[in-house]
């Protein structure tokens, strides 16, 4: 990947680690961390010591591990040590993952009562939390409660997820990926907030495929990383979302509801249909233009000496969609005369704006992890003008562009 600013690097983060079976993965969520460039300082609550020992945390943070609120290396005398506000001052960020109901209810009721209490009631930083147990002891309504309180105090709650827990029971309670833990972190860190809380905005990603036969189709490029990355920015700024996605294979959240298509024919009636129960589409996918006149029922044989292919051509489903009240959003993907040609399309699509990419800029647009983009707005929209934007993550590109999404709602 080309090299792109990255918001976590050179950041200071205080990681909490409480005594929940998911502390085995904040293993991993320092090795994620670190590895994006930020300095990460661990604290454990004494439980936390019963799954995971200080030492491989140490080890994987290159930084001391705290665990006693009080100096145990001094027998006699005064050691005059304020640590835990050094602590709260240093952090940009503190991460409690896994949080037990447990320090849940701590904070929220004001405890200072071990090393990792005691930092958090002096932070000045954004938090961000992490909820991990069994599907009863997070059903439960105090914890319910105690998480809904966590939020208006301003925490970042990082919801858990369904699936396997320790007990053996299947429900809710399971520790977010630490994949989605450190997107957080890079939400929070960047500055956002839910500022898209009950919005509910459509999402197209990654190609439409158009069969020829049982076992080979007409396909593009598209890696569908782009309109993954938007999905994923949505959510966790507080959107619902629902991403309509050609065949990819780019992880997405469980909370997202996902839409698997695979023709363009496929992906136009799943757009009609989910855009009414939405305020805005993205269509970042890469529509075929193109598919064959005619699908082959049986495998097209060498010996049938095929020499061309007939093709016939796809309905472009912006062009020919209902808008309603709903704000829509095109992208563009350009070889040439790349200004002349989205601001075609931005006008023939009747778009809010349209998103363009340039296959000459290197590192933008399709299979790459980075995009280069600039957003054309029509005459008399509230917003006018283009904006171009340097090249950066996918993932800041697509906050990007929420953040132009965000000033027409
Ligand atoms: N699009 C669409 N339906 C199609 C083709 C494209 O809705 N059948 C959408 C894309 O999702 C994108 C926008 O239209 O948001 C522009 O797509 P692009 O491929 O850049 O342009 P086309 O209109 O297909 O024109 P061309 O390929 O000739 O550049």
């Amino acid at each position: 990947m080309k090299m792109v600013p990255d918001p976590l690097k050179g950041k200071k983060i205080i990681l909490g680690v409480t005594g929940g079976i998911a502390a085995y993965k904040s293993a991993i969520l320092i090795r994620g961390l670190v590895s994006r460039g930020a300095e990460v300082r661990v604290i454990m609550t004494p439980s936390a010591l019963e799954f995971i020992t200080p030492l491989t945390l140490s080890t994987l943070s290159s930084n001391p591990v705290v665990v006693n609120t009080f100096p145990v290396s001094q027998k006699n005398g005064v050691d005059l040590q304020t640590w835990h506000i050094e602590y709260a001052l240093w952090a940009d960020a503190a991460i409690i993952s896994p949080a037990t109901v447990n320090t849940i209810a701590k904070i929220v009721h004001g405890f200072a009562d071990n090393a990792l209490t005691s930092v958090i009631m002096a932070l000045r930083c954004p938090l961000i939390v992490a909820p991990a147990a069994d599907t009863d002891m997070y059903n439960n309504p105090i914890t319910q409660k105690n998480i809904t309180e966590l939020k208006n105090y301003g925490a970042f709650v990082v919801e858990p997820e369904n699936g396997f827990l320790a007990s053996g029971l299947s429900g809710i309670g399971r520790m977010a990926n630490t994949d989605k833990i450190i997107d957080a972190a890079e939400i929070v860190l960047s500055g956002y907030k839910k500022d898209l809380n009950g919005k509910k905005i459509l999402v197209t990603a990654g190609p439409t495929l158009e069969d020829i036969d049982p076992v080979r189709f007409i396909g593009n490029r598209s890696s569908g990383k782009m309109g993954y990355a938007i999905a994923k920015a949505a959510f966790l700024r507080g959107a619902d979302v629902t991403l309509i996605s050609g065949p990819t294979a780019e992880k997405i959240y469980p909370e997202i509801n996902l839409v698997k298509i695979r023709s363009a024919a496929q992906m136009k009636n799943a757009v009609e249909s989910h855009i009414k129960k939405n305020d805005a589409l993205i269509m970042a996918a890469a529509v075929a233009d193109y598919k064959p006149a005619k699908y082959s029922g049986s495998k097209i044989k060498k010996e049938q000496n095929l020499k061309s292919l007939a093709l016939t051509t796809t309905d472009d489903i912006l062009a020919s969609l209902k808008k309603d009240d709903k704000i829509i959003v095109g992208f563009a993907l350009e070889t040439e005369n790349e200004i002349k040609n989205a601001d075609k399309k931005l006008k023939s699509k009747n778009l809010d704006f349209i998103v363009l990419n340039s296959l000459k800029d290197s590192g933008a647009a399709i299979e790459n992890d980075t995009n280069k983009i600039t957003i054309l707005y029509p005459k008399g929209s509230k917003q006018t003008g283009k904006k171009q934007f340097p090249l950066l993550s996918k993932f800041q590109t697509a906050n990007n562009i929420l953040n132009e999404l965000k000033k027409l709602f």
